[in-house]
């Protein structure tokens, strides 16, 4: 047999740890920490059954059929006004819906992004962001952040170097710090980008999800040259099996994430958009958010007070004021990736390691531990035995 010759952008692209990971931490027995999923327990399954009963019987052709690319146009009208709500503005047009926002993200990529084309990205950051953005072979410059987001002199310094087409940033809960950017940096930020002439994507999947404090503007309201494309989900909110996301994107800009689509799925599942828009429409998304947010709160909590009590002492944690993330730092070099499949072998537990999300290979001794997903009698059980196994190997250093 001859040995198929991949393309340099497959070759490029290293598998996505967390999925790997979750093979393992998928069964049953395995208390897992590890992916953003959220709780299943959430889920509005009444809801979404009587849903899908009513459209299937007033719409099911239509539902059954295929719908245009840029998504059912109610929805997309329905989505516009409510972003004009939140300072951004949108008409219907300036709307794509999409599977989820990860598809964004590639839409973007393909977009703007030939081979050797810089990205700017927060280090740490988004795994599955910086997978895409090497399938497209894009050089990555990852730039340092701290608690209060990402550094605005490298960014600017990085901005300056004329290396970089496009910066992608999750300001609000970032995925895997739970770090938020304050107002004042948002607005330096646009400011930057006007002033080089870059694009920027605000991936922000989480920003409804804020357990304290008040909510603040997306980067996009700040942007008034259209240099700032937003994407946000429904997957945390309703279900990330339902695959529905959305871009707002300046109309030359969002024509090319069309075409992207066209050549990728043809259009974003029409029963998923249905069901979305009616879950918005009807007026049964808030509550719900309400709902999940107060269960997300507790098991927050509880993982926070689980760490300060099984994990040993100089691990440091944040207190993110939403999102689905704790992110650690471990002390005595203890190598994340090495502890993986001990804790999920022998303890029964599942994170995710830092590594993988620092575009520079850093982070060794850093963990991402999801609280949504576990239950809290698991988030208890889990950190314990997480907490138990760092010790030992402490100790044993
Ligand atoms: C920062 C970030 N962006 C995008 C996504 C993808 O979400 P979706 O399910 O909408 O594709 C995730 C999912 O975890 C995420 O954390």
């Amino acid at each position: 047999m001859s040995v198929p010759q991949f393309s340099t952008r497959i070759m490029n692209t290293s598998g996505n740890v967390i999925r790997e990971v979750l093979k393992l931490a998928e069964q049953s027995h395995i208390i897992s920490f590890a992916g953003g999923f959220p709780s299943p327990n959430s889920f509005p399954v009444t809801q979404v059954n009587e849903i899908i009963n009513e459209l299937l019987q007033k719409s099911g052709p239509e539902i059954l059929q295929y719908g245009s690319s840029e998504g059912f146009p109610a929805f997309r009208e329905y989505l516009a006004a409510w972003l004009t709500g939140q300072g951004i503005t949108a008409t219907p047009d300036e709307v794509l819906i999409t599977s989820g926002a990860q598809q964004v993200i590639d839409y973007m990529a393909k977009a703007f992004l030939n081979p050797g084309d810089g990205v700017i990205v927060e280090n740490p950051t988004y795994l599955a962001a910086l997978n895409v953005f090497k399938s497209y072979e894009a050089e990555i410059i990852p730039i340092n952040g701290d608690a209060n987001g990402v550094n605005l002199v490298e960014l600017e310094k990085a901005a300056a170097s004329g290396k970089a087409k496009m910066v992608y940033l999750v300001p609000t809960f970032a995925n895997p710090t739970g770090v938020t950017t304050p107002v004042e940096s948002r607005k330096k930020i646009v400011e930057i980008l006007d002033k080089y002439g870059l694009i920027m994507l605000e991936d922000d999947p989480y920003s409804r999800l804020r357990y304290s404090g008040n909510p603040l503007p997306a980067v996009k309201s700040f942007d008034k040259t259209g240099n700032v494309v937003y994407t946000s989900s429904f997957s945390k909110l309703i279900s990330p099996g339902m695959r529905v996301g959305y871009v707002t994107a300046r109309h030359d800009i969002l024509r090319k994430l069309v075409l992207g689509k066209q050549c990728t799925d043809v259009h974003t599942n029409n029963i998923g958009q249905r069901v979305v828009f009616e879950f918005c429409r009807r007026g049964i998304l808030e509550p719900h958010i309400e709902k999940i947010i107060a269960q997300y709160k507790k098991q927050r909590d509880l993982m926070l007070d689980m760490c300060k009590q099984h994990l040993p002492a100089e691990t440091t944690w944040n207190v993110p004021e939403g999102g689905l993330f704790l992110w650690l730092t471990l002390p005595g070099g203890i190598n994340t990736t090495d502890l993986l499949p001990i804790a999920i072998e022998r303890e029964k537990v599942a994170f995710i390691p830092g590594k993988p999300f620092f575009a520079d290979g850093s982070g060794e001794n850093s963990m991402r531990l999801n609280f949504s997903n576990a239950s809290p009698e698991g988030i208890a059980e889990g950190m314990k035995r997480l907490g138990g196994v760092i010790k030992e190997i402490l100790k044993n250093k």
